[in-house]
């Protein structure tokens, strides 16, 4: 980051980059590292603080595509030594587990390390490199964005800041302020809300299982997955309002319990509750990603019900594109990769709706299913436990499609 001299604004102190980037989360950490390897200079501008961004529970499962990325990226030190590699999941219903086993039939495996503990490893690497991360910023703005000089405003350790650059990475999720900046009836919004959410745990106890089971029950679906072999993490669907207030930690073990039982008498392990947290569920696309020099990623531009594991990997995969479209920019002025961003992108994120969208209807009770519906349902989780061709779109949509570049393949 230059700091120019000449300041129209007295007000104002003015830097200049070449990518100015919304968000310290996945997307925009990612794509401020793979930046760097191009060459190109970035800073971000991040509304929380440092501890927020590297202490804030999300997400558990990375793709294949996701940890090479993150490695040849030069990040995947600590999550080759502490991230667990699963070979399989398990899919329980009617009081039976049965394993998907998704590297035998695709040859791929994920791994299970939490989004903090890449979003921790992202930033060491950035400041490392020199880079800047603007944590604590108040007030963001962009501006002018439809033209070639776009600008990022903002307030940081009680001074006002504008940021010029070349390209602005819209990373701010989707609650931020970068979609909602351009001009009404430049996007079409694509959306499914669900009638539930997850209550999510995590617990200072072992888990019970090596690979992570999801789980029909009448009462409603379960999760078990992990973050290390002492953590538990842990989902109940619930209302998308569910006051947490209802749920002392005894009620959720026993619902644990129930949700989860098997013909084998299978119970959860038990220990403290360390988090807590209600997540609604969404789905959501916007079209396009981009508007001039500004270009959406991550859950900025499309949620995806959890079901799936997917939003992290889509944010990983929206940047791994946008770094190699701004890279050949600055190497030769070549538009194509930024003109066709949106379309690289949205054809992923599409898969991903669907095989999320997918997830969901089989593993939930919805409003209104009767019996019928859940028999539907079992029917459904038998074929895809006992087809070889059913379980193994299930494996390589989960496992992740490749990361796909016009010409080039992660
Ligand atoms: P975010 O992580 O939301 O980051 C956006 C950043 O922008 C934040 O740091 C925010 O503080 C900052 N920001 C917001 N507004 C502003 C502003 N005005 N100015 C400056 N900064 C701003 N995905 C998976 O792939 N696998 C999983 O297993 C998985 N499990 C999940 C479980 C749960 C319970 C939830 C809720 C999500 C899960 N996800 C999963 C989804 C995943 O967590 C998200 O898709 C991912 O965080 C998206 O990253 P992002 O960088 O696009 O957005
Ligand atoms: C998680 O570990 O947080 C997790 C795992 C699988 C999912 C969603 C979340 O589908």
């Amino acid at each position: 980051m230059i700091e120019l001299r000449h300041a129209a604004d007295p007000a104002a102190r003015k830097l200049r980059t070449q990518v100015g980037i919304v968000g310290a989360g996945p997307a925009g950490l990612i794509l401020s590292v793979l930046l760097h390897l191009e060459g190109v200079d970035s800073v971000i501008v991040e509304a929380q603080t440092r501890k927020h961004a590297e202490e804030r529970v999300r997400a558990g499962v990375l793709e294949q595509g996701t940890v090479d990325l993150l490695t040849q990226a030069g990040v995947g030190e600590r999550l080759r030594r502490e991230g667990l590699v699963h070979h399989g999941i398990e899919l329980r219903f009617a009081r039976r587990g049965h394993r998907i086993d998704m590297h035998a039939l695709t040859g791929r495996a994920i791994t299970v390390y939490a989004q903090h503990e890449v979003a921790k490893d992202l930033i060491a690497a950035r400041l490392q490199a020199g880079g800047q991360i603007l944590f604590e910023a108040g007030q963001v703005k962009i501006h002018d964005f439809e033209g070639e000089l776009p600008r990022i405003t903002f307030q940081h350790a009680g001074e006002n800041y504008e940021l010029a650059c070349d390209f602005i990475g819209g990373c701010d999720g989707f609650h931020g302020i970068c979609r909602p900046s351009i001009p009404a009836g430049a996007l079409r919004f694509y959306e499914k809300a669900y009638p539930f959410g997850w209550l999510g745990i995590l617990a200072a106890a072992a888990p019970a299982n090596r690979e992570l089971i999801y789980a029909n029950h009448e009462r409603g679906f379960a999760l078990v997955s992990m973050r290390t072999p002492l953590i538990t993490r842990a989902y109940l669907q619930c209302l998308p309002d569910e006051d947490l207030a209802g749920w002392p930690d005894e009620r959720i073990w026993e619902e644990f319990d129930r949700r989860l039982e098997t013909i084998e008498g299978f119970r959860l392990n038990r220990g403290p509750i360390l988090q807590k947290g209600v997540t609604a569920m969404r789905s959501f696309v916007t079209e396009p990603m981009q508007f001039g020099r500004l270009f959406l990623a991550g859950d900025a531009a499309h949620i995806v019900p959890p079901t799936g594991a997917k939003g992290l990997n889509l944010a990983a995969a929206d940047v791994y594109i946008l770094s190699r479209a701004i890279a050949a920019w600055y190497r030769s002025g070549a538009t194509e990769l930024l003109e066709r961003y949106t379309e690289i992108c949205l054809r992923r994120v599409w898969r991903a709706q669907h095989f999320s969208g997918w997830m969901t209807s089989m593993l939930h009770r919805f409003e209104g299913d009767d019996g019928f519906d859940y028999r539907r349902q079992l029917a459904e989780l038998d074929q895809v436990t006992t087809s070889r061709a059913a379980a193994t779109t299930l494996a390589e949509n989960y496992t992740g499609l490749p990361f796909d570049l016009p010409g080039e393949r992660l």
